[in-house]
């Protein structure tokens, strides 16, 4: 599983750059218009803080193929590095992924709410799928059966595409869509702080530290100089 940064918060990133295992950042208009900063400024800022391996996800606002193509070369000449450009699966999407696709531009299908959405995006050539777990669940649906049957069609068809799962509130969400197949997620800055925040992992630490210096003294908080 790889997790990415669902963010264009730069200090946001910075510190989970330095901290977790990190593949990228994805973005779309509404996270990139909180930020409140000229788009393509931030966006080679963001380069800049996580280097040119890891991917940087951006999404294209156009809604016609012709559209999406331009804005999806405009962006490849712009920014540096890995990127990969976001288009919700439209039937205009599916045309523009092909074009795009054949012209050596990495796709990520989003907005999905269907295994066919996905199957469809996947087939058009998109490197990557991202279906939206609780947005799907808020409209009363199963998004974690959504991630599984897209799984399913993938392994059947011998689909290459990666599910990149997103829209999370809760980290179960993530881990049920985990074993259902997702190949990676993208989890928003506060979330992924609290995958290892356990006040149980807080308390044994303590009662381990207590411990060592009842038994070796009060000024011994490490291994080193016993
Ligand atoms: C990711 O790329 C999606 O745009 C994002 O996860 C959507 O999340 P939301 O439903 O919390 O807005």
């Amino acid at each position: 599983m790889r997790l990415y940064i669902d963010s264009a918060n730069v200090e946001e990133i910075a510190h989970l750059i330095e901290y977790y295992p990190i593949a990228g950042v994805t973005t779309n208009p509404s996270i990139i218009v909180q930020e409140q900063r000229p788009y393509l400024e931030l966006f080679k800022e963001i380069r800049e803080v996580i280097g040119g391996e890891r991917e940087l996800f951006i999404q294209v606002i156009g809604e016609c193929a012709e559209e999406i193509v331009a804005e999806a070369k405009f962006i490849s000449k712009q920014i540096q590095g890995n990127v990969v450009i976001k288009i919700p699966v439209t039937e205009e999407a599916i045309k523009a992924t092909k074009i795009l696709v054949s012209d050596g531009i990495a796709v990520l299908g989003t907005a999905i709410y269907t295994p066919f959405q996905a199957l469809m995006a996947a087939k058009a050539g998109a490197k990557y799928v991202a279906p939206y777990v609780n947005r799907i669940d808020n409209l009363t649906g199963n998004g974690t059966k959504v991630v599984a049957e897209i799984a399913q069609l993938f392994s059947n068809y011998e689909v290459a595409t990666e599910i990149l799962a997103a829209s999370f509130k809760n980290v179960q969400q993530i881990h049920d869509v985990c074993l259902a197949g997702a190949h990676t997620v993208t989890v928003a800055p506060q979330l992924i702080s609290t995958f290892v925040s356990l006040p149980a992992t807080v308390n044994d630490i303590a009662a381990f530290k207590k411990q060592w210096q009842q038994a070796y003294g009060k000024d011994k908080s490490t291994l080193i100089n016993s």
